[in-house]
């Protein structure tokens, strides 16, 4: 295995994984740059450089990726509300700013690392190998904006890796821990969290028999750093979990470990996306390629992970008042 870069550059670091991976990289001794259009809640605390800056700056991005080993590239606008709502601003931040990471990281030779999604496999037949076919629906439903985006950055990378650029693409399923999203545009597991610890409903959109997996986020660093580390030729790798979970079964292990008494609900999708939309029905990665190319395993168990989550959510109430992220 090759030794480990020196200086990373993270975009989107100010957000969830972004903000976990400065922990370790920062943690293993590596000297890390952030770079998010936000600002971060903790301030410099975790030893690493934040800048707050946008990747539709080019000229930016160039010079930060020039005086940096590598780049994680991370930043993105994601969640299926903000799919559904505004598809083009999403689509126009995520694409334009794989475009100028890519451009600059070739022009000065640095590896890239993508930070891609389980939405590509779209409504396939899981568990989803890296070799599947990506199946989406018609153009008209917005849902498949992001997934199809997110496709779109992959060729951009593996084209990049073409013309010689290092390039490593990772897919997550359903990331989750400490400091996720929990507002408006959250995931799935900080919502059901904050509701439970706030005594509110728990909303299951569709009637909860669709099943996910999901991937404590330490895990996900691991396989992001082991990712980074592989040297030999551009790679596509699932991050996973092969835990596959109902929603609804999902909601009553949160409220049950968080000894709550919220209610859980169902909301017909209809009601939610009026303009119409369109269910996966089970989302389940193969993880065997990750186990193959470096010994990936995930470690943390759905119901130890989702204990460590809800501690962090209580223990830090200010997270859970924010409705608007
Ligand atoms: N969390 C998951 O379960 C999950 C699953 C699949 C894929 N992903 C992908 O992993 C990456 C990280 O996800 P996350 O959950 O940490 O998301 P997040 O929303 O918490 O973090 C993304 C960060 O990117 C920043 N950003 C967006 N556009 C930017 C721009 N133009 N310039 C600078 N900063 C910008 C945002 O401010 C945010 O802080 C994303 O690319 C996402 O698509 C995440």
């Amino acid at each position: 295995m090759p030794s480990r870069p020196e200086s990373c550059l993270i975009t989107g670091g100010g957000g969830f994984i972004g903000y976990h991976l400065a922990q370790r990289l920062v943690s293993m001794g590596c000297e890390v740059t952030i770079i998010d259009n936000k600002g971060l809640d903790s301030g410099g605390s975790i030893g690493c450089r934040y800048l707050k800056g946008d990747l539709q700056d080019e000229s930016l991005v160039r010079s930060l990726v020039a005086g940096h080993d590598c780049v994680y590239h991370m930043a993105a606008l994601l969640g299926v509300r903000r799919t559904m709502e505004s598809p083009a601003d999403m689509l126009e931040n995520n694409v334009a700013g794989t475009i100028h990471v890519l451009r600059a990281a070739l022009a000065h030779g640095k590896k890239v690392l993508f930070a891609s999604t389980s939405e590509v496999y779209g409504k396939g037949t899981p568990p989803f190998a890296e070799s599947a076919d990506l199946v989406f629906g018609p153009t008209q439903k917005l849902r498949w904006s992001y997934a199809v985006g997110k496709a779109l950055e992959e060729y951009l990378c593996l084209g990049y890796a073409k013309k010689g650029l290092p390039v490593a693409i990772v897919r997550y399923f359903n990331v989750y821990g400490p400091r996720q999203k929990q507002g408006l545009y959250g995931g799935v597991v900080a919502k059901f969290i904050a509701s439970a610890l706030k005594g509110d409903d728990i909303v299951v959109y569709g009637d909860g028999s669709q099943t996910r997996s999901f991937t404590y986020v330490s895990d996900a660093v691991d396989a992001t750093i082991a990712a980074m580390q592989y040297s030999a030729g551009p790679c596509v790798v699932n991050i996973g979990c092969d835990e596959e979970i109902a929603i609804a079964d999902l909601a009553r292990i949160i409220r049950k470990l968080a000894k709550s008494t919220s209610a859980i609900v169902t909301v017909p999708y209809e009601r939610i996306f009026p303009d119409g939309f369109e269910e996966v029905p089970r989302r389940l990665p193969s993880i065997l390629k990750a186990q193959q190319l470096f010994g990936y395993h995930p470690h943390v168990a759905l119901e130890e992970g989702l204990r460590q989550t809800i501690a962090w959510f209580r223990a830090s109430a200010a997270a859970l008042p924010k409705e608007e992220d």
